[in-house]
């Protein structure tokens, strides 16, 4: 049977659907190019923020239609929303034949038949033992998945109640894997986590990086996400000891007023948040540290907000994902008191995303002229010549030509060093050195 599948949310999911292709080739499925050619169609949910629902429940209920044209299409609803929803999502949409959690991906092959409207999102110990089948998109760069789940409840967040309990995986599978990737010529990895920094098997985080790092082939190592309080001094040490472990840091911070920052349950203060940031750079003064805020979380007043702007201002982040705060069901930040308008939360948001876009200009503004080491990920075609796609190792997109006078073909997969001609928000432009 075709199937196809349609991915919303994080990167955490995006590797799942990567997963789901793989359990569902070799149950002898094979890949459809287009909703419409399917038999099976996958939609591997979000739900961190109710516009992700929202945007994947207008998706489906215009999808319905090939129901009607194809009475035999099956539709799985898996990821986050099956998780929270679970038989739930059949009331709400009747059509739906399978709703498959995030710990139960591996039924998915053997659905045909089953029904109607099975639900599978039982907790699954298993979990970090399981070795799946992946098939994964890209053959420069590859996400290892290195923990399930979440034990931080941070009061807003819905994700420990769709992922389930935070749970390593054996670091000898984890390690077999990224052998694995460089044999078949992928050049850099990205350990994922919903908390990748509180990895703990035989070994914690640190020794993990350790021994990835030893692996012949492979040319970069990056990791997300990491949560601030377990950045430690250890973890540091092996950023900068560790050749391949890339100068970058995704460490959301989420709000800079330490009053919010315990209703968040976050486990840290502002303070805390920026000694480990003076620390990071005094070990690496080039760190490249993005990070996630949230605008308008219950109770936020105007000083806790201006506490955020002044934040931003301090630390000076290279990038940053901000949102305004979305009541999640069954998280404690739901029942608090103070809820903001969604006017107040707006005026917030494009506050700190106005202070965070003038920081990044200059930044990146500061690269023109500078000399970075890009990855190449990809080789498009352009009027003038290849053009060359890739990332600092400080994870800023680039996009550069080589010299007009080289003959030689530049091919995904090679590292090389460029000169910044141009800066943009989002982007660097460059010129390969010779
Ligand atoms: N509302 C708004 N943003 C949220 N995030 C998580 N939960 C919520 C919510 N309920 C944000 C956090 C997190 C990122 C992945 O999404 O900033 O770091
Ligand atoms: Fe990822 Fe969280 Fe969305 Fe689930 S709810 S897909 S873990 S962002």
């Amino acid at each position: 049977m075709k199937y196809y599948i349609e991915t919303f949310g994080c990167q955490m999911n995006v590797h799942d659907s990567e997963k789901i292709s793989g359990i569902m080739k070799s149950g002898g499925h094979t890949s459809a190019s287009a909703p419409a050619e399917a038999d099976i169609l996958i939609f591997n949910t979000c739900c961190i923020r109710e516009k992700a629902e929202q945007k994947f429940f207008s998706r489906l209920g215009r999808l319905k239609s090939l129901k009607k044209r194809n009475p035999g299409l099956k539709i799985v609803v898996a990821g986050c929303i099956a998780q929270q929803e679970k038989g739930a999502v059949f009331q709400r949409a009747p059509y739906v034949d399978y709703v498959v959690g995030p710990q139960n991906i591996h039924v998915i092959k053997e659905l045909d038949g089953i029904g109607p409207h099975y639900t599978a999102c039982e907790d699954n110990p298993l979990i970090a033992d399981t070795e799946y089948q992946t098939d994964r998109a890209d053959s420069v760069k590859a996400w290892v998945t290195i923990m399930y789940g979440c034990d931080n409840y941070c009061s807003y967040c819905v994700v420990p109640y769709t992922r389930g309990r935070e749970i390593s995986r054996p670091a000898v599978k984890i390690l077999e894997e990224v052998e694995r990737l460089a044999q078949d010529g992928v050049k850099e990895i990205t350990f994922l986590g919903q908390n990748v920094n509180s990895y703990m098997s035989d070994i914690n985080f640190p020794a993990l990086l350790k021994k990835a790092n030893e692996i012949d082939g492979i040319r970069r190592i990056r990791f997300v996400t990491s949560h601030p309080k377990d950045l430690s001094n250890e973890l540091i040490r092996a950023i900068s000891n560790l050749d391949k472990v890339c100068e970058h840091i995704h460490l959301p911070l989420q709000s800079g007023s330490s009053r919010v920052l315990r209703l968040m349950n976050r486990k840290y203060t502002y303070d805390d948040y920026l000694k480990k940031i003076k620390l990071l750079r005094s070990a690496l003064p080039d760190i490249a540290i993005t990070t996630d805020i949230i605008a308008g979380f219950p109770g936020e007043t105007g000083e806790d907000h201006a506490a955020t702007l002044r934040a931003i201002e301090e630390i000076g982040f290279d990038g940053m994902f901000a949102f305004k705060y979305s009541p999640r069901p069954e998280t404690a930040a739901s029942r608090l008191e103070g809820h903001l308008d969604e006017e107040v939360q707006s005026e917030r948001l494009y506050e700190i995303i106005d202070i965070q876009n003038l920081i990044t200009d200059t930044k990146n503004r500061r690269l023109k002229g500078s000399s970075q080491e890009i990855l190449v990920e990809a080789v498009i075609e352009g009027r003038e010549g290849p053009i060359l796609h890739g990332r600092t190792r400080t994870n800023k997109i680039v996009v550069c030509h080589q010299p007009a006078d080289t003959d030689r073909l530049i091919p995904p997969g090679d590292i090389v060093d460029i000169t910044v001609t141009k800066t943009a928000r989002h982007s660097l432009a460059g010129i390969v050195r010779q």
